[in-house]
């Protein structure tokens, strides 16, 4: 029986994997990395971010890949009923449809929240593209400009406005000709300003004082320090990481819906590997080149290690600011990268939530992309109301950082232990270009998931010494309600969504439905 019939696909593999990695390659390749790695001990944060690279990012994101595919066989381009269909392999269906709700909701709270302020962001980036042609930002205070910029709700409205439009065109011409297209345009564009941002960072030299050159940053974020690394192991290996799940995409459920529309033979195994390094780049040797080295040349190694949040926003500005009329186009290839980065990581959370319309609930796409126009235009608006940032800062905290973690724990428990690492490895290698080495295997098994919880123990102990538990501003408690809402939702969404198409199975609790 085939239920997959009509399913979208990509229409080019160079398609899909431009997509896959504009997926990855977001904002957290240019502005939460540079932050992390300058405020964990730069080189120090190299290692445990490798060790995770290896241990975490890249088996997990075979997992999720294959995950992505094995549903889409079936029409599935959410976790809620593929986690379902793989859980089956080893319980029964009542049984697995609770494995179904949890990975449905973790990642229905993720994709709807995550991206509610992360829209926000890229519209920043939008808004700051245009500061940069007019020189807007020249010769004032941009700690002061960037506050007045979110304080003036007027044009935070406007620019969030871009992306938001944007990403509603794409969702609505669907995966090959909106989704697609749009990546192919933007991906090539995203490499070519960052090569070019990079070349200005390295050749910048030492314009203000000897010892703040360029190439002492660089040493800076690459020098392995094991010394600092050693007095705040913790700290900065559960930085990393959350960085690699960040990254990567890894815990959303997006890898997953991007996977799903890859059809049924088509390699995977090297695809999730193209992807991871594409990403890589991107991140370490591209993310890693720009904002650190520019930053110390120009402002200095205080500036740098501080690691804010103002790195982008508040330090470049003031480097673009130095080198005078030029500085305008370089801030404005800067700001656009941001742009395409966020934005081509943002259309699939987007696209999620379409499919989850579209397949659990039966709604028509073009009416799912209006429908989830109006959700983030309405989620989004918490946000843009607090220039406070602190219910932005509340929802990071937990959904991009805790919330991923803890779905990619259940990555491993579903589809490695109950879909059965045998069958894993088949649905892996089905038209792979590649094998992948066995031992990955075993470490999917044993050390990503170990690694995994002492990532969420960890974190719990961090949050809970640093106090957050206590907290009771409002914006905090408002933020909290919610995830808890966005959790409540998407677990009777997905129960729901399940119900639907394998009610029989879960009346007669015994598998039916097998699509080969
Ligand atoms: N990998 C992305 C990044 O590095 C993370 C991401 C993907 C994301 N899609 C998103 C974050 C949507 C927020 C919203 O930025």
């Amino acid at each position: 029986m085939s239920i997959s019939g009509e399913r979208e696909t990509w229409a080019t593999r160079i398609g899909l994997i431009l997509s896959m990695a504009g997926n990855a390659v977001g904002l957290g390749n240019f502005w939460r990395f540079p932050r992390l790695l300058a405020g964990n001990g730069g080189g120090a944060f190299m290692i445990p971010y490798f060790a995770a690279l290896l241990l975490l990012g890249i088996p997990l994101m075979w997992v999720e890949w294959a995950t992505g595919r094995y549903g889409g066989k079936y029409g599935h381009g959410t976790l809620g009923p593929t986690f379902y269909l793989m859980a089956r392999e080893s319980v029964k269906p009542r049984t697995a449809i609770v494995f179904g709700i949890i990975g449905g909701m973790l990642a229905f709270a993720v994709t709807t929240l995550l991206n509610s302020y992360y829209i926000h962001v890229i519209g920043w980036t939008a808004a700051y593209a245009i500061y940069s042609a007019t020189g807007a930002y020249y010769g004032v205070d941009t700690v002061q400009f960037f506050n007045n910029h979110i304080g003036n709700t007027g044009m935070v409205m406007a620019t969030w406005a871009i992306p938001m439009i944007l990403l509603f065109i794409a969702a609505y011409r669907g995966v090959s000709k909106g989704i697609e297209l749009f990546n192919k345009i933007m991906m090539p564009l995203l490499y070519l300003f960052a090569v070019i941002l990079a070349v200005k960072s390295v050749t910048t030299g030492a314009p203000v004082r000897p010892d703040w050159s360029s190439w002492a940053g660089l040493e800076y974020s690459w020098k392995p320090d094991f010394g600092v690394l050693m007095q705040n192991f913790w700290v900065i290996s559960l930085a990393a990481a959350g960085q690699i799940f960040f990254t990567l995409s890894l815990g959303m459920g997006i890898i997953q819906n991007y996977a799903s529309y890859v059809k049924k033979d088509d390699d995977i195994a090297l695809a999730a590997l193209t992807t991871a390094s594409l990403n890589e780049v991107a991140e370490v040797v591209l993310g890693g080149t720009i904002a650190i080295p520019i930053a110390y040349a120009y402002l200095g190694p205080s500036v740098v290690k501080q690691g804010s949040l103002g790195l982008s926003f508040m330090a470049l500005p003031n480097v673009f600011t130095s080198l005078g009329e030029a500085g305008r186009v370089f801030g404005v290839l800067w700001f656009l990268l941001l742009f395409f980065a966020g934005w081509t990581s943002a259309i699939a959370m987007y696209n999620y939530l379409v499919a989850l319309l579209e397949e659990d609930l039966g709604v028509k796409r073009k009416v799912a992309a209006v429908v989830v126009f109006i959700v983030y235009l309405l989620l989004g608006l918490p946000v843009a109301l607090d220039p406070s940032l602190t219910y932005f800062g509340e929802l990071d905290n937990w959904v991009g950082s805790y919330l991923l973690v803890l779905l990619g724990l259940f990555d491993v428990i579903v589809a490695v232990y109950l879909f059965k690492p045998g069958n894993l490895w088949r649905e892996l290698h089905n038209g792979a270009l590649i094998r992948v080495p066995e031992v990955f295997k075993y470490i999917l098994m044993t050390l990503t998931p170990a690694y995994i919880l002492i990532l969420l123990v960890g974190t719990t102990i961090d949050y809970y010494k640093s106090g957050v538990f206590a907290q009771s501003d409002p914006l905090i408690v408002g933020a909290r309600v919610a995830i808890l809402i966005a959790l409540l939702i998407g677990a009777i969404e997905t129960y729901y969504g399940i119900k639907r198409k394998y009610a029989r199975e879960l009346a007669e609790n015994r598998k039916i439905i097998v699509v080969e």
